[in-house]
Protein backbone atom coordinates (compact mmCIF):
# COMPACT_ATOMS: atom_id res chain seq x y z
CA UNK A 1 0.00 0.00 0.00
CA UNK A 2 2.79 2.36 -0.98
CA UNK A 3 3.89 2.14 2.69
CA UNK A 4 7.36 1.09 1.76
CA UNK A 5 7.51 3.28 -1.01
CA UNK A 6 7.87 6.64 0.56
CA UNK A 7 8.94 8.70 -2.98
CA UNK A 8 5.73 7.32 -5.14
CA UNK A 9 3.88 8.32 -2.49
CA UNK A 10 4.78 11.73 -2.51
CA UNK A 11 4.43 11.69 -5.79
CA UNK A 12 0.95 10.22 -6.06
CA UNK A 13 -0.02 12.82 -3.42
CA UNK A 14 1.55 15.65 -5.17
CA UNK A 15 -0.20 14.59 -8.47
CA UNK A 16 -3.66 14.50 -6.54
CA UNK A 17 -3.67 18.13 -4.80
CA UNK A 18 -2.54 19.20 -8.66
CA UNK A 19 -5.18 17.61 -10.64
CA UNK A 20 -8.20 18.97 -8.06
CA UNK A 21 -6.54 22.61 -7.74
CA UNK A 22 -6.25 22.53 -11.73
CA UNK A 23 -10.19 20.91 -11.88
CA UNK A 24 -11.30 23.46 -9.01
CA UNK A 25 -9.86 26.47 -11.02
CA UNK A 26 -11.39 25.09 -14.24
CA UNK A 27 -14.82 24.58 -12.89
CA UNK A 28 -15.14 27.45 -10.22
CA UNK A 29 -18.18 26.86 -7.66
CA UNK A 30 -19.26 29.64 -5.18
CA UNK A 31 -17.20 28.21 -2.43
CA UNK A 32 -14.16 27.63 -5.10
CA UNK A 33 -11.07 28.58 -2.68
CA UNK A 34 -12.91 27.40 1.10
CA UNK A 35 -12.20 24.05 2.35
CA UNK A 36 -14.93 21.42 1.35
CA UNK A 37 -17.26 20.62 4.48
CA UNK A 38 -16.94 17.04 3.92
CA UNK A 39 -15.17 14.18 1.64
CA UNK A 40 -14.62 10.73 1.84
CA UNK A 41 -12.10 8.61 1.26
CA UNK A 42 -13.17 5.03 0.15
CA UNK A 43 -11.19 2.42 0.31
CA UNK A 44 -8.95 4.52 2.24
CA UNK A 45 -7.09 1.53 4.13
CA UNK A 46 -4.14 3.26 6.68
CA UNK A 47 -5.18 6.43 5.42
CA UNK A 48 -2.41 7.32 3.44
CA UNK A 49 -4.30 10.01 1.37
CA UNK A 50 -6.70 11.20 4.07
CA UNK A 51 -4.31 12.02 6.08
CA UNK A 52 -1.83 13.32 3.20
CA UNK A 53 -3.66 14.77 0.80
CA UNK A 54 -7.74 14.84 1.22
CA UNK A 55 -6.79 16.86 5.17
CA UNK A 56 -5.73 19.59 3.03
CA UNK A 57 -8.71 20.45 1.54
CA UNK A 58 -11.87 19.07 3.23
CA UNK A 59 -12.68 20.33 6.83
CA UNK A 60 -13.87 16.78 7.99
CA UNK A 61 -12.90 13.51 5.85
CA UNK A 62 -14.90 10.25 6.55
CA UNK A 63 -13.34 6.82 5.84
CA UNK A 64 -14.71 3.59 4.47
CA UNK A 65 -12.35 0.77 4.39
CA UNK A 66 -13.49 -2.92 4.64
CA UNK A 67 -10.25 -4.46 6.83
CA UNK A 68 -11.02 -3.48 10.43
CA UNK A 69 -7.26 -2.90 11.23
CA UNK A 70 -6.59 -0.50 8.87
CA UNK A 71 -9.58 1.64 9.60
CA UNK A 72 -8.09 1.81 12.93
CA UNK A 73 -5.12 3.04 11.99
CA UNK A 74 -6.36 5.96 10.09
CA UNK A 75 -7.67 7.72 13.15
CA UNK A 76 -4.03 7.78 14.97
CA UNK A 77 -2.47 9.37 11.88
CA UNK A 78 -1.42 12.56 11.73
CA UNK A 79 -3.50 15.24 9.17
CA UNK A 80 -0.96 17.26 6.94
CA UNK A 81 -3.54 19.82 6.64
CA UNK A 82 -6.48 21.25 8.93
CA UNK A 83 -9.14 18.82 8.50
CA UNK A 84 -10.04 15.76 10.44
CA UNK A 85 -11.29 12.16 10.60
CA UNK A 86 -15.24 11.93 10.97
CA UNK A 87 -17.22 8.70 10.66
CA UNK A 88 -14.83 5.46 10.09
CA UNK A 89 -17.10 2.78 7.81
CA UNK A 90 -15.65 -0.55 8.23
CA UNK A 91 -17.33 -2.49 4.94
CA UNK A 92 -16.87 -2.78 1.45
CA UNK A 93 -17.97 -0.17 -1.16
CA UNK A 94 -20.15 -2.73 -2.76
CA UNK A 95 -22.27 -2.78 0.51
CA UNK A 96 -21.29 0.87 1.76
CA UNK A 97 -24.64 3.45 1.68
CA UNK A 98 -23.33 6.89 1.95
CA UNK A 99 -25.24 8.84 5.04
CA UNK A 100 -23.92 12.15 4.72
CA UNK A 101 -23.81 14.58 1.32
CA UNK A 102 -19.74 14.90 0.01
CA UNK A 103 -17.95 17.30 -1.35
CA UNK A 104 -15.55 15.10 -2.57
CA UNK A 105 -15.83 10.92 -3.04
CA UNK A 106 -12.21 10.17 -3.54
CA UNK A 107 -11.95 6.66 -5.03
CA UNK A 108 -8.34 5.20 -5.21
CA UNK A 109 -6.47 2.31 -5.76
CA UNK A 110 -9.14 0.22 -4.35
CA UNK A 111 -12.44 -0.13 -7.47
CA UNK A 112 -11.02 -3.28 -8.79
CA UNK A 113 -12.02 -5.20 -5.46
CA UNK A 114 -15.95 -4.45 -7.17
CA UNK A 115 -17.20 -6.73 -9.84
CA UNK A 116 -18.20 -4.34 -12.97
CA UNK A 117 -21.75 -5.03 -11.71
CA UNK A 118 -21.11 -3.84 -8.20
CA UNK A 119 -19.12 -0.80 -9.58
CA UNK A 120 -21.89 0.65 -11.82
CA UNK A 121 -24.23 0.06 -8.44
CA UNK A 122 -21.74 1.88 -5.99
CA UNK A 123 -21.23 4.78 -8.31
CA UNK A 124 -25.27 5.42 -8.72
CA UNK A 125 -25.29 5.31 -4.47
CA UNK A 126 -22.54 8.06 -4.85
CA UNK A 127 -24.48 10.33 -7.51
CA UNK A 128 -26.99 10.80 -5.06
CA UNK A 129 -24.56 11.21 -1.82
CA UNK A 130 -22.60 14.14 -3.64
CA UNK A 131 -23.73 17.60 -3.10
CA UNK A 132 -23.82 19.96 -6.43
CA UNK A 133 -20.75 21.79 -6.43
CA UNK A 134 -19.22 18.35 -5.59
CA UNK A 135 -17.14 15.61 -7.24
CA UNK A 136 -16.54 11.86 -7.47
CA UNK A 137 -13.29 11.18 -8.31
CA UNK A 138 -11.57 7.85 -9.11
CA UNK A 139 -7.58 7.45 -9.48
CA UNK A 140 -7.05 3.58 -10.80
CA UNK A 141 -4.35 1.39 -12.71
CA UNK A 142 -4.72 0.92 -16.23
CA UNK A 143 -4.53 -2.04 -17.72
CA UNK A 144 -1.75 -2.62 -20.27
CA UNK A 145 -3.00 -6.18 -21.63
CA UNK A 146 -1.99 -5.91 -25.60
CA UNK A 147 -5.43 -7.08 -26.72
CA UNK A 148 -7.31 -4.68 -24.56
CA UNK A 149 -8.51 -6.34 -22.19
CA UNK A 150 -9.09 -5.95 -18.39
CA UNK A 151 -6.21 -8.14 -16.24
CA UNK A 152 -7.30 -10.30 -13.18
CA UNK A 153 -5.41 -11.12 -10.26
CA UNK A 154 -6.43 -14.72 -9.44
CA UNK A 155 -4.62 -13.81 -6.10
CA UNK A 156 -6.36 -10.75 -4.26
CA UNK A 157 -9.54 -11.55 -6.58
CA UNK A 158 -8.86 -7.93 -8.28
CA UNK A 159 -9.77 -6.43 -12.05
CA UNK A 160 -7.30 -4.04 -12.93
CA UNK A 161 -9.48 -2.28 -16.20
CA UNK A 162 -9.27 -0.75 -19.51
CA UNK A 163 -9.98 3.12 -19.79
CA UNK A 164 -12.53 2.37 -21.99
CA UNK A 165 -13.85 -0.39 -19.73
CA UNK A 166 -14.19 2.75 -17.02
CA UNK A 167 -15.73 5.17 -19.49
CA UNK A 168 -18.69 2.57 -20.53
CA UNK A 169 -19.36 2.07 -16.65
CA UNK A 170 -19.34 5.74 -16.15
CA UNK A 171 -21.92 5.73 -18.57
CA UNK A 172 -23.32 3.25 -17.77
CA UNK A 173 -23.96 4.64 -14.30
CA UNK A 174 -25.13 8.13 -15.69
CA UNK A 175 -22.11 9.64 -14.35
CA UNK A 176 -20.41 12.50 -16.52
CA UNK A 177 -16.90 12.83 -16.93
CA UNK A 178 -15.81 16.16 -16.56
CA UNK A 179 -12.08 15.88 -16.54
CA UNK A 180 -9.51 12.94 -17.16
CA UNK A 181 -5.67 12.92 -17.13
CA UNK A 182 -2.69 10.31 -16.71
CA UNK A 183 -0.77 10.63 -13.39
CA UNK A 184 2.97 11.91 -13.83
CA UNK A 185 6.03 10.82 -12.54
CA UNK A 186 5.93 7.29 -11.38
CA UNK A 187 9.03 4.80 -12.11
CA UNK A 188 8.26 2.94 -15.32
CA UNK A 189 7.50 -0.46 -14.71
CA UNK A 190 4.13 0.55 -12.65
CA UNK A 191 0.60 0.64 -14.43
CA UNK A 192 -0.05 3.81 -15.76
CA UNK A 193 -2.79 5.74 -13.34
CA UNK A 194 -5.19 7.76 -14.80
CA UNK A 195 -7.65 10.40 -12.38
CA UNK A 196 -11.47 10.72 -13.62
CA UNK A 197 -13.29 13.48 -12.10
CA UNK A 198 -16.93 12.80 -12.46
CA UNK A 199 -20.38 14.66 -11.61
CA UNK A 200 -24.06 13.31 -11.92
C1 LIG B 1 -3.92 -0.65 -2.51
S1 LIG B 1 -4.86 -0.26 -1.10
C2 LIG B 1 -5.18 1.47 -1.38
C3 LIG B 1 -5.41 2.25 -0.13
C4 LIG B 1 -5.57 3.75 -0.33
N1 LIG B 1 -6.69 4.07 -1.19
C5 LIG B 1 -4.30 4.37 -0.89
O1 LIG B 1 -4.32 4.79 -2.05
O2 LIG B 1 -3.30 4.42 -0.16
C6 LIG B 1 -6.43 -1.05 -1.44
C7 LIG B 1 -7.42 -0.92 -0.30
O3 LIG B 1 -8.70 -1.36 -0.78
C8 LIG B 1 -9.30 -2.05 0.29
N2 LIG B 1 -10.40 -2.89 -0.21
C9 LIG B 1 -10.41 -4.22 -0.50
N3 LIG B 1 -11.63 -4.61 -0.88
C10 LIG B 1 -12.43 -3.50 -0.84
C11 LIG B 1 -13.81 -3.27 -1.07
N4 LIG B 1 -14.61 -4.25 -1.46
N5 LIG B 1 -14.29 -2.02 -0.89
C12 LIG B 1 -13.45 -1.03 -0.50
N6 LIG B 1 -12.14 -1.18 -0.25
C13 LIG B 1 -11.63 -2.40 -0.42
C14 LIG B 1 -8.17 -2.84 0.91
O4 LIG B 1 -8.49 -3.30 2.21
C15 LIG B 1 -7.07 -1.79 0.90
O5 LIG B 1 -7.09 -1.02 2.05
Amino acid sequence: MLGGFPEISRTDLKGSANFFAKLRREHPSQSANDALQRGVDCGAGIGRVTAGFLSTVCEVVDVVEPVGKFAQEVVGQKMVGGGSVGRVYVTGLEEWVPEARYDLIWNQWCLGHLTDKQLVAYLERCKKAVTIDGWVIVKENMSTNVNGDDIFDQTDSSVTRTDQKFRKLFKEADMRLIKTEVQRGFPKGLYPVRFYALKP
